[in-house]
């Protein structure tokens, strides 16, 4: 399964500190801020290089035992010792930055129990996919702040149902707050990766994600290239607006091979993942970001029965642009991990994740994303040995 790739944290620091002195962060003519103030918010002038390999990412916090995208998911993450916290940002009515992985809200809070919020129900297109729920985008924060967080796949995950209703839907703000507070609390930053969610949709609402978040990034320490936060969209061209406000390191999301980015699709640009995979692609990619986050598959597609097939060339490609990989997502239960994997007939039963994560280590990869951070820490810290 190995694909020879260079994993020399040193190698890859060396270059990284050229490039990222020249070009790569050279799309917004950005330059880096004073050393104090990084220091003033904890973030202590450090690199996304120097991250411990793997770097193990809390996808949505640490969203296999907690609600999703709650200030208890991501404290718990942390607590268990997460390199970075993921959070996914969509905006209110009032343009401020809610931390959800969709707009539509039905299924992550209690919103349908509320009465005075029932006219809101709406259907509506969201980068060509029909909806029918309650959205962010038609609440004010303060409205939104009466809803309470709930887990959003009961069905997979119902111990984290105790947990509905305990939390609020977190402002970006409030996390980056309770980032600086936790850094200042253990004496390092608290890593975060920050992904802006349908931004084209958005923007064609007025309600543009990237200025409020580069706003956000400003008052807070974390625009610059030694801040500890990645920021991270399945839009190039959010990615391209944020290199030109600021210079925290960027990593352009990739979905399915066939699949085209929406704002492509939207312009009329061709090219498809598959396109964006290849090495013209990944040059592309690089001339305006860091890394990239491909869905798994990219990295080892799996066969008609669901089974982990031959890696792709991908690690290999990436890395000769100077690109890290982030892919995403790894879950301990069943029915997300790939067949050959997978333990006994319940879906919802835990299988073989320490085996999963140890093969997708073994290709190179410089961080994955993961449900369940405690059980990555552990394979990266086996991998490492
Ligand atoms: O951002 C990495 C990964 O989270 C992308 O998938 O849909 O979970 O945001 P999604
Ligand atoms: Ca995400």
């Amino acid at each position: 399964m190995t694909q020879g790739a260079d994993r020399s944290p040193g190698r890859r620091t060396v270059i990284g500190a050229a490039v990222l002195g020249t070009a790569a962060l050279g799309v917004g003519g950005a330059t880096a801020a004073p050393a104090e103030a990084d220091e003033r918010h904890g973030g202590h002038g450090s690199s996304y290089r120097d991250l411990p390999q793997p770097t193990v990412i809390a996808h949505r916090g640490a969203s296999g035992y907690r609600p999703e995208h709650t200030i208890g998911s991501y404290q718990l993450a942390l607590d268990m010792g997460a390199h970075v916290i993921e959070q996914d940002l969509v905006p209110t009515k009032d343009g401020h930055l809610v931390c959800r992985h969709e707009n539509d809200i039905t299924g992550t809070t209690d919103v349908a129990a509320h009465p005075e919020f029932a006219s809101r129900r709406t259907t509506k297109s969201v980068d060509g996919v029909s909806l029918t729920g309650w959205f962010t985008e038609d609440f004010t924060l303060a409205d939104l702040k009466t809803l309470r967080a709930k887990e959003r796949i009961p069905g997979n995950r119902q111990e984290n149902t105790l947990y509905d209703g305990r939390w609020a839907v977190p402002t970006f703000e409030e996390v980056l707050r309770w980032a600086e507070k936790e850094g200042r609390r253990r004496g390092r930053p608290v890593w975060l990766h920050v992904e802006t969610k349908h931004p084209t949709y958005f923007r064609g609402l007025g309600l543009g994600l990237e200025e409020p978040l580069a706003k956000l990034l400003r008052r807070y320490g974390r625009d610059r290239q030694g801040s500890p936060v990645f920021l991270q969209s399945f839009e190039p061209t959010s990615i391209q607006r944020l290199a030109k406000l600021v210079s925290s390191p960027r990593v352009v999301l990739l979905s399915g091979a066939s699949t085209r980015p929406w704002d492509f699709v939207q312009a009329g640009d061709p090219r498809t993942v598959a396109d964006l995979v290849k090495p013209a692609g990944l040059k592309w990619i690089a001339s305006f970001a860091q890394g990239i986050g491909p869905t798994l598959d990219l990295i080892i597609p799996k066969d008609a029965s669901g089974k982990l097939g031959t890696p792709t060339t991908l690690v290999r490609d990436a890395h000769a642009q100077d690109l890290i990989l982030h892919p995403y997502t790894m879950r301990n239960e069943n029915t997300f991990l790939p067949a050959d994997f997978r333990r006994g007939t319940d879906p919802n039963a835990y299988g073989d994740a320490f085996g999963a994560f140890k093969v997708y280590f073994e290709t190179g990869i410089d961080g994955i994303f993961t449900d369940n951070a405690d059980t990555g820490l552990l394979a990266a810290s086996d991998f490492r040995g």
